[in-house]
């Protein structure tokens, strides 16, 4: 059966693919995120558990994504749909489509409102309002913009707007050439920074916080950890399948899996020896949360020689690695209402955006009006958060491992990933089989009875 017809053409090429791919992973989860968590959660045990998450649970769970959405050919839900009755006869593997695109939406609304810092602190940069003068207002700024709920909402809306902008455009025109540049840019960049937070004096100290296990892990940070494993790498909700899709035959699946995971890795370890060693030598605490990263780098910046231009260009790119994964969390809905529905591609674009802008109302208001009302002892970020992260995303992975396992026949799985070695193939089978599951449910485990 010819599975050709998709909708949206082919990527033309591995590295566009690649690149694509790596556009999505890269984002607020490496730069902001995987930061203030590590700090939070103690540094070292969370970092490991972290990596280990990603190399023998993510990995192989990102390969079956891929493999799942070329041989679907279709957006997440309707290609689950298509491989569901085939493998099995029966619909029921959609609800993994279903449940990734509604974990997007709810992603997206806080993304956009974390974007939105992004977008202000580039707009404070540019307009030098973190001068040397100040350099004690890095930590003033942020809980001025934190107590600011109607510049949030603003910023929110700006971010929003961008990322349904390009969206409305059809994702893969201009995403590809612009990433092509920003990514080596924005690498560059976290280079320089870990290069000038080596001279900090703070640098071993944030090497032994970051790699060093202080203390042992409890269940709770360690389901974190693996929810962030997902989240970093765009799993669990359908962007990889929705990508992979777009892949053309005869394309390695595994070369091009390895090469996103470990650019993102390196980002996000980058990003942390860039942030730390900033926070020790100035005698900050490490469990900030979510500022962190917004109370640290302009301290530090504007300590460099030219350092009000890296802020800028930092808080730029920022935002460019941001609004590319933002894309690719509209992408699977967008691609579903447009292919299934026939909703002209704007007008699906405008549903989904407003659904997500609108609920990421909730974020910003928990860190000022509503910061004392509490589910769990949470704000609604944090439980929207958790929700999402750490629960929604390692479970639609779960189910995406089980199905590319145990339910699709071995010759269909092999028929896709052909083009790699036997070897490495035999590898993925055991790693999505036994390895991404039993993990997985270890971890749940360990966080219920600890
Ligand atoms: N991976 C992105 C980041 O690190 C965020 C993201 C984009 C994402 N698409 C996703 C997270 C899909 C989970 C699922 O910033």
């Amino acid at each position: 059966m010819s599975r050709r017809s998709s909708l949206q053409g082919l990527w033309s090429s591995r590295r566009s693919f690649v690149l694509a791919a790596t556009g999505a992973a890269v984002g607020l989860g490496n730069i902001w995120k995987f930061p203030y968590l590590a700090g939070i959660n103690g540094g070292g045990a969370y970092v490991w558990v972290y990596l280990s998450c990603i190399l023998a649970i993510g990995l192989p769970i990102m390969i079956a994504e891929v493999l799942l959405g070329r041989r679907g050919r279709r957006n997440p839900i309707d290609g689950m749909r298509l491989l569901s009755e085939e493998e099995t006869g029966g619909g029921w593997w959609r609800t993994v489509g279903w449940a990734g695109v509604a974990t997007g939406i709810l992603i997206l609304s806080y993304y956009s409102v974390v974007a939105g810092w992004a977008l202000d602190y580039t707009l404070r940069a540019a307009i030098n309002l973190f001068d040397r003068g100040e350099l004690a207002q890095a930590g003033r700024a942020f809980d001025q913009l934190r107590n600011a709920p109607l510049r949030q909402v603003l910023w929110h809306t700006a971010f929003m707007a961008m990322s349904c902008w390009i969206v409305a455009k059809g994702v893969k025109g201009g995403l590809e050439r612009t990433v092509g540049y920003l990514m080596p840019l924005l690498f560059l960049l976290l280079l320089v920074m870990v290069g000038y937070a080596a001279g900090t004096g703070g640098f071993a100290q944030a090497v032994d916080f970051l790699f060093h296990p202080h203390a042992g892990l409890d269940g709770r940070t360690a389901l974190v950890a693996l929810g962030n494993a997902f989240f970093t790498l765009s799993l669990g909700m359908g962007v990889m399948m929705a990508y992979g899709a777009y892949l053309p035959e005869g394309i390695s699946i595994g070369r091009s899996a390895i090469a996103v995971a470990v650019a993102d890795t390196i980002v996000a370890v980058l990003a942390g020896l860039a942030i730390f060693p900033v926070v020790f030598a100035q005698g900050m605490q490490p469990a900030l949360g979510p500022g962190l990263l917004f109370r640290t780098l302009p301290a530090a910046f504007l300590q460099m020689p030219g350092g009000s231009i890296f802020l800028l260009v930092f808080f730029i790119l920022l935002v460019c690695a941001a609004w590319a994964s933002s894309i690719s969390l509209l992408e699977p809905a967008v691609a579903w209402l447009v292919e299934r529905h026939a909703i002209p591609r704007a007008r699906a674009v405008l549903i989904i955006g407003a659904i997500a802008w609108v609920i990421g109302f909730g974020t910003v208001f928990s860190f000022n009006r509503w910061a004392d009302v509490k589910v769990f002892g949470q704000t609604i970020f944090q439980n929207l958060d958790f929700v999402t992260t750490a629960i929604l995303l390692p479970l639609v992975g779960m189910l995406i491992a089980l199905f590319a396992g145990w339910v699709m026949s071995k010759s269909s799985s092999a028929d896709e990933l052909a083009e790699g070695s036997l070897v490495g193939y035999r590898v993925w089978r055991f790693a999505i089989r036994f390895v991404a599951p039993l993990g997985i449910i270890a971890i749940v485990i360990h966080k219920l009875v600890r």
